[in-house]
Parts: structure tokens; sequence; C-alpha cells
């Protein structure tokens, strides 16, 4: 089972997505909310690029929730942002959430001919490495990054998924690009949030008072859910 990490969609065209399990991270936030809306109880979750289409497919969707961001705050048009507190059960049970974010959901739609695409976040890590090591494909971890720049947020996920499955599944890895995001993740286990509390993005949305989502984003294994994302390009459990 090889494991790479692709740190940013704009390298995805160097990997070969084909067969594989493509785990798709966006700590802050994307990803973190569409699990935390799947475990409390949304049908589904159709990810999309661009607000107008989000808006457009909320009106053609019966008992939806449309939401999304453009730079860490509420889209206009859409009356929720990317908050994964705002997705309470009360909320979101049984809806399905129409969803469009600045970085997340465009890299999901830019994977080809996966095995499978996984929903990865500090909230169902154990979830995903359990999952991987029973499937035995070879996996990517491909990071959502900052409009296409490198995050220390989705490498540490990354690092934590790979160091795992070193340490107590005693997987070999190669690839250097894994390798350096399991050392990373190694100086930050234990206090991944104040770890974090250097990176760009958590001072983004600080600044917007999003700290309880940032503690929250860092949780780990609060929902032990794997999403996936089906042929219709729709995320379920
Ligand atoms: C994204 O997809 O870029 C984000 O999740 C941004 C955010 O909401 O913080």
């Amino acid at each position: 089972m090889k494991i790479e990490v692709c740190y940013s969609p704009a390298l995805l065209h160097l990997f070969d997505t084909t067969g594989k399990n493509v785990v798709i991270i966006d700590i802050f936030r994307a990803t973190s909310t569409i699990v935390a809306a799947l475990a409390n109880g949304a049908a589904k979750v159709i990810p999309v690029d661009s607000v107008a289409r989000c808006i457009e497919i909320g009106n053609d969707t019966p008992n939806s929730i449309t939401a999304g961001e453009r730079d860490g705050q509420i889209a206009d048009g859409l009356v929720y942002g990317n908050s994964p507190l705002t997705f309470t059960k009360a909320l979101i049970q049984d809806k399905t959430l129409v969803l469009t974010t600045t970085n997340g959901t465009r890299l999901l739609h830019m994977v080809q001919n996966a095995h499978r695409i996984l929903i990865g976040s500090f909230l169902n890590l154990d979830a995903i490495i359990e999952y991987l090591v029973n499937d035995q494909k070879d996996v990517i971890l491909a990071c959502a990054s900052w409009k296409d720049r490198y995050n220390l947020e989705d490498t540490l996920f990354a690092g934590a998924v790979v160091y795992h499955l070193q340490n107590d599944h005693q997987m070999s890895v190669q690839c250097d690009s894994a390798i350096a995001a399991s050392q990373l993740y190694t100086l930050a286990k234990g206090q991944v949030l104040t770890f974090l509390k250097e990176s760009n993005h958590y001072k983004r949305l600080s600044n917007f008072g999003l700290q309880e989502d940032l503690a929250y984003c860092t949780t780990l294994n609060k929902h032990p859910i794997v999403p996936y994302v089906n042929d219709e390009v729709h995320i379920v459990i």
C-alpha cells in the first residue's frame, strides 16, 4: 500500500489517482463541516464550485440548505456559511446540504478515476485510518490548501494519518511527501490546536471571531464516520 501526500490542488496533475483511495483534506473548515453535518444526520452533502450553482441546486432540491463561504466569510447570497458548528441536528437532520467553499469543494471535483474519494478531518481521523487499512488500496492524501498554496493544517492531518499508519499498523512509507508530513506531525502531536495558531488560516479565521470553529476542527475522533463521494458526486456515509 503506497501512501503519498499531495500538498496542493495545483500539484494534483502529478499524481495518478486511478484506482486509489483519495482522502480530501480541508481541516479549516470544509471537510470538518462536511463530517459534522453528516454525523448530525444530514442525508447528503452536494459539493458545488460556485455560489450561483449552489443557489440553483438548492432551489431544485427539496428539503435542502444552501451554505458556503468565500475567503472564510459567508458567501454573498447565502444564509449559512462554512462553520461546522452551524450544522446541528436541529438544523440539518434528514436535509441535503448544498455547500460551496473556496478550496475544499473545488479539489473534490478535480479528482479523476479514484477507487474512492473520502472526506478526512481530525473529527474522523481514526475512522479514516481504519478504512484505509482494511481496504489496502494505494492512498493519496490530498490537501485542499489555500488558493493552491501550501498550508499547515491540511499537512498536519495528512501527517497524522501517515504517522498512525507507520506506528500503529507498521506500514513502511517511501514517499518523501508522506515522510515530511509525518515528521511534522510528530512535532505537533498532542497539541495540534496550539501548533496551528501560527498558521495563516488560523489567523484569518480568528480575525473573524471564529476561534470556536478552530477548536472544534482540531477535536480528535468526535465523529467516527467515513464520508465518501458517490457516483452522483454527492457525499454520503
Ligand atoms: C475552503 O474550502 O477554503 C474553506 O474551508 C475555507 C473556510 O471556510 O475556512
